[in-house]
């Protein structure tokens, strides 16, 4: 019997160790991590500059309250900023909470403009943004939202890539559009280059807050540092977490200034949010993903396994009916049980995790080696062919 209460489909394995791609059981078996914890192990496990950076860090001091100055939290914003449109950053432990704390952003802006009525958020229907109440209720997802009423109100919603239907929501009450650039969850779907542009367009006309939340497709998972670069749109807020710990729970919210002034003290806080332990190996993260050629390799090894994965749909046509993706955050949707799919991945020891639309999300840390992406092809051409 198990005291921890049922809400996860756990997988009857654990590890006690991880290296690089790897994650080992106690009898010493290896797995290849093509899941990264859900897009969180940027480096991968074991990271000699995150081990040193926690060890030193612990040595020194852990927490201290927001209260007083965090100089490693400064270090930490200022990286995010000079290599984004950021120019404020309030730190949180999770997606959630980064998401959480956008939506009250947005919806602050406008009541310190003397605008209150404008605080309705436009989502894009059956999309993920989180667990919590507000964030549920923001997906329009009738499976995440099932007995948790009463509704959170304040969200509307129009459908993945439909300018039209984006188009007909919009009221005076609408304060932000909030989407994920590059959807992980919802099944590996790619908002396109266009489609943000247009978005862009339409919040300017509109006086409308564009929010982006790349808490799963950030940090330099989509290729890119953030995902919405591929655009060239400047979004106003960026919910961020998963990646930027690489392993520690670390959440944050990146805006503009003009949209950071409304928060005065008083109106956020989060008593972990930006603690020195957590800032010291957020930085430390950020300083291997902006060394040289960091992006460009995850761009190089994502076009070499989306290729090779495409071949492998073309000889497997019952089996996978589309290859999606961006950079390290890839899709296989299969015409076959995903269950059974990911099992038999699992059972030939690579690690994957589903999404919606029966796809399987392959996230592998973004220092992989082309030789662990070449094992991970030769399992699922062999499991393909178990079929
Ligand atoms: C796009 C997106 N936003 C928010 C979240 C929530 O993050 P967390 O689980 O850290 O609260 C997730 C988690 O999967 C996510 O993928």
């Amino acid at each position: 019997m198990s005291y921890l209460a049922n809400n996860y489909n756990r997988r009857k394995i654990s590890f006690v160790k991880g290296k690089g791609s790897y994650l080992y059981t106690k009898s010493g078996k290896k797995y290849l991590d093509f899941l990264s914890g859900i897009a969180v192990n940027t480096l991968g496990h074991s990271h000699p500059a995150l081990i040193k950076a926690l060890n030193t860090q612990a040595k020194k001091v852990w927490h201290v309250s927001n209260s007083f100055e965090i100089p490693e939290g400064e270090n930490l914003a200022k990286k995010l900023s000079r290599k984004t449109f950021a120019e404020k950053v309030i730190f949180v432990n999770s997606g959630a909470e980064a998401n959480e704390a956008a939506i009250k952003i947005a919806r602050r802006y406008f009541y310190s403009k003397g605008q209150p009525h404008k605080n309705r958020v436009l989502c894009i229907k059956n999309s993920f943004h989180g667990r919590t109440l507000a964030n549920i209720f923001a997906s329009g997802s009738k499976k995440m939202t099932e007995g948790f009423g009463p509704k959170v109100s304040g969200f509307d919603h129009f459908k993945f890539g439909d300018l039209k239907s984006l188009k007909k929501k919009i009221n005076r009450n609408t304060a932000a559009i909030f989407f994920e650039t590059a959807m992980g969850e919802s099944g590996i779907k790619v908002n396109s280059k266009s489609f943000l542009k247009e978005v862009r367009k339409i919040c300017n006309k509109k006086n409308i807050l564009l929010i982006l939340d790349e808490v799963q497709c950030g940090i330099g998972r989509s290729g890119k540092f953030f995902a919405y670069e591929y655009s060239k749109v400047k979004p106003d807020i960026v919910p961020i977490a998963k990646g930027i710990g690489g392993g520690f729970p670390i959440g944050a919210v990146l805006m503009t200034k003009k949209v950071a002034k409304c928060m005065v003290p008083g109106t956020h806080g989060s008593t972990y949010g930006g603690n020195p332990l957590a800032m010291v190996i957020g930085n430390a993260v950020m300083d291997q993903v902006f060394k040289k050629n960091f992006l460009k390799n995850v761009r190089k090894n994502s076009e070499y396994f989306l290729s090779n994965l495409n071949i492998i749909k073309m000889n497997f046509p019952k089996i996978i009916k589309e290859v999606r993706g961006v950079g390290l955050l890839i899709g296989i949707q299969v015409k076959v049980d995903l269950t059974s799919f990911i099992n038999k991945l699992t059972q030939n020891q690579l690690l994957t995790i589903r999404a919606a639309e029966n796809v399987v999300r392959i996230l592998p840390p973004l220092n992989v080696k082309k030789k662990e992406i070449d094992k991970a092809l030769k399992i699922i051409i062999k499991v393909c062919k178990e079929y």
